[in-house]
C-alpha cells in the first residue's frame, strides 16, 4: 500500500537531521517545502519533494491536497481520557469561588471520578473513552499517552489500564499507557497515605507489570498529594519493572517534583505552573522534557508556566492537553498551541515544535513520530490553503483540517 499526496501548498515540519528534540533558540524554526508531494509506503513516510520532481512510480492511491498544507500530527504526551461521566458540578463550584484544592478536600476531584469509574462497567468506560479518541483524532492528534489514576484500587486501576489496552488495539492512532496509581490516596486508605504508597509499590506495580499493561509510571507530586520522597519510592519501584517515569509536578506549588524527576531521569515533568529559577536550572543539562499543559491553567484560572524563561534558558519544552474531567476537559491540541502563543508568548513555530517533536520525545517516541521525516510513521493532516503558519493559532476556532492520514491510512 502506498499513498501519494500531491499539490501540497506547503509541507511543514520537515526534519532531515534525525534529532530527537529541538531546544531553545532552534525552536523558532520550522523547515518547510512549498509546492510539494509526499509518498507513503505501508505505515511510513517514504519520500517527499517538489512538484516538478514528481515520482514516476504508480502509487496504490493518490490524494490531491489542492494547495492545502500538510503538517505532522500532534503528539499529546499527557492525557487522562479514560474516565466515567463528567464533572460539571465542580465546574459550578469553581465558578462560585472554590479552588481546585478545596474541591478535592471536600471529596470532589479525583476521588469523585474514582467513585464513578468504580460504578461504570468496563465496556461502557471503553465506549466513552473511544468517543474522546474519535474527537482528538478529528482534531489532528496522531499519538497519545493515556494515564490510569481514576481507579485507586488494584481492581479499578487494572480496569482502566485494560481499557487503554483495548484502545491501543482498536484506535487508528498510536497509544502509550501510564500507570498513575499515585494520583490520590484511595478511599480505603484515607488517613493512611504511607500504607497506600506501599500498596502502590508492593501490590499494584507488580500486578500492572505482570499483565504488561503500562509503558510508563506517574505520580502526582504536589502540595496536598504525594511528597518527593514518596514519588522517588514509587518511580524507583516502577523502574525495577521497566517503567520510565513521567511526573505531575509543580501544578499547585513548587513541589520538589521537578528535582526528583530529573534525578531519576524521568522522561518528562509535567504541569510546571509553579516554577522558580532553580527548577529551570535543574532541568538544564538533563534529558527530562518540561511539559506544559496550558489547557489546565486556562480552565482553573491559575498562572501559566514560564514558557519564555524556559525556552530562553535553552530547554526543549513540550505541550500536551491534560485532557481530564477535572482540570482540562478538552483534548484540542490546536487550542493548546494557541494558548501557548496567546498566554505564554510562544511563537507559532515554537508551539508547533513543542506539540509535535518534543511531545513525541516526552514519550520516548521522537525516533518515529513528531516530524515529516523519511522513515517515520506516516501521521499527518492536510489543511485547506492557509495564509501563514501564524494563522493556525490565530484563527483558533476556524476549521482547517480536510484530511487525516494515520499510519499511512486515510481516515
Ligand atoms: O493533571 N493534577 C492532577 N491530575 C489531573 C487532574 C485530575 C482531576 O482533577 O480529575 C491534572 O490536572
Ligand atoms: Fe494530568
Amino acid at each position: 500500500m502506498s499513498l501519494l499526496v500531491k499539490n501540497i501548498g506547503l509541507l511543514v515540519g520537515i526534519d532531515e537531521s534525525g534529532r530527537l528534540r529541538v531546544a531553545g533558540e532552534a525552536m523558532k524554526s520550522i523547515a518547510t517545502l512549498p509546492d510539494a508531494w509526499l509518498l507513503t509506503e505501508g505505515t511510513r513516510i517514504k519520500d517527499y519533494g517538489p512538484m516538478e520532481q514528481l515520482p514516476t512510480e504508480t502509487p496504490s492511491s493518490t490524494l490531491d491536497a489542492e494547495g492545502g498544507w500538510l503538517l505532522p500530527s500532534y503528539c499529546d504526551s499527557h492525557t487522562h481520557i479514560v474516565y466515567a461521566g463528567s464533572r460539571e458540578r465542580e465546574f459550578l463550584d469553581k465558578i462560585n469561588g472554590l479552588s481546585y484544592e478545596q474541591i478535592a478536600a471536600n471529596g470532589g476531584g479525583i476521588l469523585n471520578s474514582a467513585d464513578r469509574l468504580h460504578d461504570t462497567p468496563e465496556d461502557e468506560l471503553y465506549r466513552q473513552a473511544m468517543e474522546r479518541i474519535d474527537e482528538i483524532v478529528s482534531m489532528g492528534t496522531g499519538l497519545v499517552e493515556i494515564k490510569s489514576g481514576y481507579g485507586l484500587t488494584l481492581d479499578d486501576e487494572l480496569k482502566i489500564l485494560r481499557v487503554i489496552r483495548r484502545i491501543k488495539e482498536n484506535a487508528p492512532l498510536e497509544v502509550r499507557a501510564t500507570f498513575l496509581g499515585a494520583h490520590a490516596v484511595g478511599r480505603a486508605f484515607k488517613g493512611r497515605q504511607r500504607d497506600y504508597v506501599n500498596h502502590v509499590c508492593d501490590e499494584m506495580i507488580p500486578a500492572v507489570a505482570a499483565e504488561h499493561l503500562a509503558d510508563f509510571i506517574d505520580v502526582f507530586c504536589d502540595r496536598g498529594f504525594f511528597t518527593p520522597e514518596e514519588t522517588a519510592q514509587i518511580i524507583e519501584r516502577g523502574a525495577a519493572y521497566g517503567l520510565s517515569a513521567k511526573i505531575h509536578a509543580n501544578e499547585l506549588a513548587v513541589s520538589g517534583g521537578v528535582e526528583v524527576g530529573v534525578r531519576h531521569k524521568a522522561l518528562s515533568v509535567d504541569h510546571l505552573e509553579s516554577m522558580g529559577d532553580e527548577q529551570i536550572q535543574a532541568l538544564k543539562g538533563s534529558d527530562t522534557i518540561p511539559t506544559m499543559l496550558p489547557g489546565c491553567a486556562f480552565f482553573l484560572g491559575i498562572s501559566y508556566p514560564p514558557a519564555r524563561k524556559m525556552i530562553d534558558a535553552g530547554l526543549a519544552v513540550a505541550l500536551a492537553s491534560d485532557y481530564n474531567p477535572g482540570t482540562a476537559p478538552s483534548g484540542n491540541m490546536r487550542f493548546v498551541a494557541s494558548l501557548a502563543s496567546i498566554k505564554m508568548k510562544m511563537t507559532p513555530a515554537e508551539a508547533l515544535n513543542a506539540s509535535t517533536l518534543n511531545s513525541a520525545c516526552a514519550m520516548g517516541l521522537s525516533n518515529d513520530y513528531g516530524s515529516i521525516t523519511r522513515g517515520k510513521v506516516a501521521n499527518f493532516y492536510i489543511t485547506k490553503p492557509l495564509p501563514s503558519l501564524a494563522f493556525i493559532p490565530y484563527a483558533h476556532q476556524t476549521p482547517i483540517i480536510k484530511k487525516i492520514v494515520l499510519k499511512g491510512k486515510l481516515q
